[in-house]
């Protein structure tokens, strides 16, 4: 049974965000809906999510003396990491102690912190397919790499990065320094590891939005949602789009990758299959045959079609889950997005032509609120529903496009 209470009394469902961006944002307000009290942290002030939550705390996050203190003091019922830079060994000792849950584990937290681990647990623990890959510390053991098999095109990317940074495509051997270089550039943090991955021709990629909520037995059941669409380029999602018609044995094997991933994600560290909440399960597919890329275990910047496509879109799916609710994983409409860049290196940008924007037929448009634009920065985003998601491809971009940002 899930027993809620009160924000700001003795009786609160406290759950803190590690990471309130604009989809730490959109789970806050989830949340906020469900009267929890809320608590957004970021390593800087007024991130998006701190402008709707109960409380905002800027901090390092990858400090694990400053987290440890953080949920000491605020004590959370639920630390919800969004983003990837955390120091999840101390979410694992703080696990482990009891002081704190970590969605949906803080294993799956560490495990997908960086590619190495979520890779060698999907590829090698799992058996799951995924592109050829090799991990490499120097240029010499790329080039290695390189020449033992996986050969070109092959992708490079550093081993703790994110939205494509330090990401590139080696065509043949006069590439190979430059996307080294990049890399190294690249990073999260100041090492140099990388990950280079034979290059897969797929047909199209989906991101598999996948639940793990709690049922009315007791247990937690799998849910999915309808295949996500998208475009990427260089590496970070440029539009979106739900559903995205697939052959049925596609499906099936990809949601049986999602679910052999997910499933283990959930295992806490007591072994128990215990964690909760939603998953973007990124997947290659061609023909039908579909490999597994790589697996957020929270919402998906792709799933952000789904404030506009689903009955629950995937931060209240997100909140529920979490919360132990059912969830609803319907579509009610296709539908796509498409993103508002910056555009712009400024503080405190303005946005002309919103007015316009909503002139587009049935579509809709998030700000995100940040207070710095840079030119690549994701600052909004437009949606559109149709009957027709081709349409609805045209008008979110259409939308997105009338919408320019300035320097105030
Ligand atoms: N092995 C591969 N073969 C073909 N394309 C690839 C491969 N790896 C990555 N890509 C392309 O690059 C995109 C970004 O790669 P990936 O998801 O690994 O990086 P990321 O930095 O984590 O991106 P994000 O944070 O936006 O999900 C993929 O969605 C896909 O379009
Ligand atoms: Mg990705």
């Amino acid at each position: 049974m899930t027993t809620l209470g009160t924000p700001l009394s003795p009786s609160a469902t406290k759950v803190m965000l590690l990471g309130a961006g604009e989809l730490g944002k959109e789970v806050l307000i989830a949340l906020q809906r469900l009267g929890v009290e809320t608590i957004a942290v970021d390593r800087y002030d007024h991130a998006p999510g701190q402008q709707v939550a109960h409380h905002a705390r800027t901090i390092t996050m990858s400090d694990p003396t400053l987290l440890r203190a953080l949920i000491e003091a605020d004590k959370p019922d639920l630390v919800v990491p969004e983003i990837e830079a955390i120091a999840t060994p101390m979410l694992e000792v703080l696990e482990a102690t009891g002081v704190v849950r970590v969605i949906p584990t803080a294993r799956a937290a560490r495990l997908t912190m960086d590619r190495e681990g979520i890779r060698r647990l999907a590829a090698e623990t799992l058996g799951l397919p995924t592109s050829p890959y090799k991990f490499c510390d120097t240029l010499a053991e790329l080039q290695a790499a390189i020449d033992a098999g996986i050969g070109y095109p092959c992708i490079v990317k550093p081993v703790m990065s994110s939205s494509g940074k330090g990401q590139s495509k080696i065509d043949g051997p006069a590439d190979v320094q430059k996307a080294w270089d990049y890399a190294m550039a690249g990073g999260r943090v100041a090492h140099g590891r990388i990950i280079v991955e034979g290059f897969i021709d797929f047909d199209y990629e989906i991101t598999l939005l996948t639940v793990r909520a709690q049922g009315a037995d007791g247990r937690i059941d799998t849910h999915f949602c309808e295949p996500i669409g998208h475009v990427q380029v260089s590496g970070d999602y440029v539009e979106s789009w739900q559903p995205h018609p697939m052959h049925p044995a596609a499906l099936e094997k990809a949601r049986q990758i999602a679910k052999a991933v997910t499933d283990d994600l959930g295992i806490g560290l007591d072994g128990q299959y215990t964690g909760l909440g939603l998953f973007g399960v990124e997947l290659f597919v061609k023909g039908d045959q579909v490999w597994f890329s790589e697996v957020s275990p929270r919402p998906h910047d792709t799933g952000m079609v789904t404030m506009t496509t689903q009955w629950q879109n995937e931060f209240e799916l997100h909140a529920r889950a979490i919360l132990g609710l059912p969830v609803n994983t319907g579509l009610r409409s296709p539908g796509a997005s498409a993103v508002i860049y910056g555009g712009v290196d400024a503080a405190g940008i303005v946005f002309d032509g919103v007015d316009e924007a909503l002139r587009v037929p049935n579509t809709d448009i998030r700000l995100f609120g940040k207070p710095e634009s840079f030119v690549k920065r994701r600052m909004g985003v437009a949606l559109a529903f149709d009957a027709d998601v081709e349409v609805a491809r045209a008008n979110a971009k259409l939308a997105a496009s009338k919408v320019r940002p300035r320097a105030a």
